[in-house]
C-alpha cells in the first residue's frame, strides 16, 4: 500500500521563502512549530539530521552579514545538505556581472536552495523567476528579513507562550528597516498590537496603513509594552542627514534602563543584531540576562532556518 505523505501548509504554495506579507497565518504557524522541534537538537550533542541529505544550498550574501549567514550556513549543515557560502565581495560581480547572469551561472550547478541577502529590494523575487530551485530571502534593501521575524516570534512564543494579546514596540530606524517591516507584518498576523516608534525623518509615510501605532514620543510609545524591538541606524541605506547627531538620538530613542520603565514592568527587551551600544541601546541594558532576549534571538534563528529549509526544499 502507497503511504501517503504529509499534507503541509506550505506544500502547495510556491516554494520560496521571500517574505512575511506573501504567507497564510497557517504556513507561519506551521514554521514555527516546525522550528520548536529543532530547539532541543541544536541544544544536544549530537546535532547532525539527515532531511536534507543529497541537497545543494548555496548561500548568497550581497551585504554584510554575521548572524543570518553563519545561522544559515549551519542550519543547512545539521540538516545534511551540501552548503556552498559565496562571498559576492569575491565574486564576477565586482567585473560587472548582473545578478541575473550570477543566477544563471549557479542554477546550471543544479543547486536545489539559494538563500540570498541583496541590498536591493525584490532581488530575491526576481531571481526566484529565473531560477529552478527555492530562494530563500535572507533580508533585502529595506523590503524584507522574512527569517529574522519568525527568529523573533519563535523567541518571545518561547518566554511568554503566545503572541496573541500582546503589546510589541518597535523602536528605531523604522524607515530603512526590513527587520521592522517583516514584524510588523507577522506580529498583527499572529494577534499582537504593534506600536512603531522613531524620529519624524525615520518614520515612514503612510506607516499607519499597515495595521501599527506610531509614535515619535518613547513615553507614550512604549506605555504597556510587553516587548520592546530595538533596530540600528541603517546609514547605508542613507543618503543626506536624517539625524541631528548620535548623541541626540540616543538621549530621545536610545533605551536606557529609564526608558525601558516606561513599558510593562515585566517587559523583554530584543534586537536582531549588529547593535550599536550608545546609538540605539544602553550597553548594560543589551547585557542584562533579565530583560534582553537578544543572546536567546540568535540561538533560535538556527532552529527557525533549519524549519524553513526543511519546509521549502522539496
Ligand atoms: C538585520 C539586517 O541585516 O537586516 N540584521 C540581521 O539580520 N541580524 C538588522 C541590521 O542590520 O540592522
Amino acid at each position: 500500500m502507497a503511504t501517503e505523505k504529509k499534507v503541509t501548509a506550505i506544500k502547495n504554495t510556491p516554494k520560496h521563502l521571500l517574505g512575511i506579507q506573501n504567507l497564510s497565518v497557517l504556513e507561519a504557524k506551521e514554521i514555527l512549530t516546525e522550528a520548536k522541534s529543532f530547539i532541543k537538537l541544536n541544544r544536544g550533542s549530537s546535532k547532525k539530521l539527515d532531511v536534507l541529505r543529497g541537497k545543494t544550498q548555496i548561500n548568497l550574501f550581497f551585504e554584510p552579514s554575521t548572524r543570518t549567514q553563519s545561522s544559515f550556513d549551519l542550519a543547512g549543515k545539521r540538516l545534511g545538505a551540501d552548503v556552498m557560502t559565496i562571498n559576492m565581495n569575491n565574486s564576477s560581480l565586482k567585473k560587472g556581472e548582473t545578478l541575473i547572469d550570477t543566477a544563471m551561472t549557479l542554477n546550471a550547478m543544479h543547486p536545489d536552495i539559494i538563500v540570498i541577502r541583496h541590498q536591493d529590494s525584490g532581488a530575491p523575487n526576481l531571481l526566484s523567476q529565473k531560477v529552478n530551485c527555492t530562494v530563500i530571502n535572507a533580508g533585502d534593501g529595506r523590503r524584507e528579513h522574512p527569517t529574522q521575524a519568525l527568529l523573533d516570534a519563535l523567541t518571545i512564543i518561547n518566554r511568554k507562550g503566545n503572541i496573541e494579546g500582546l503589546k510589541i514596540a518597535i523602536c528605531g530606524d523604522i524607515l530603512h528597516s526590513r527587520v521592522a517591516r517583516s514584524n510588523i507584518y507577522l506580529m498583527n498576523m499572529l494577534g499582537a498590537e504593534v506600536n512603531v516608534i522613531a524620529p519624524k525623518t525615520l518614520m515612514p509615510n503612510g506607516i499607519d496603513n499597515l495595521g501599527v501605532k506610531s509614535f515619535t514620543d518613547m513615553k507614550k510609545g512604549l506605555d504597556g509594552c510587553d516587548i520592546v524591538m530595538m533596530l540600528r541606524l541603517q546609514n547605508e541605506r542613507m543618503q543626506g542627514s536624517f539625524l541631528p547627531s548620535k548623541r541626540e538620538y540616543y538621549e530621545f530613542f536610545g533605551l536606557t534602563p529609564e526608558k525601558l520603565k516606561f513599558a510593562k514592568k515585566d517587559a523583554l527587551l530584543m534586537h536582531p543584531g549588529p547593535m550599536n551600544r550608545g546609538v540605539e541601546i544602553d550597553t548594560k541594558l543589551a547585557d542584562d540576562i533579565n530583560v534582553s532576549l537578544v543572546k536567546e534571538q540568535v540561538e533560535l534563528g538556527v532552529a527557525v532556518r533549519m524549519a524553513c529549509l526543511k519546509l521549502y526544499c522539496k
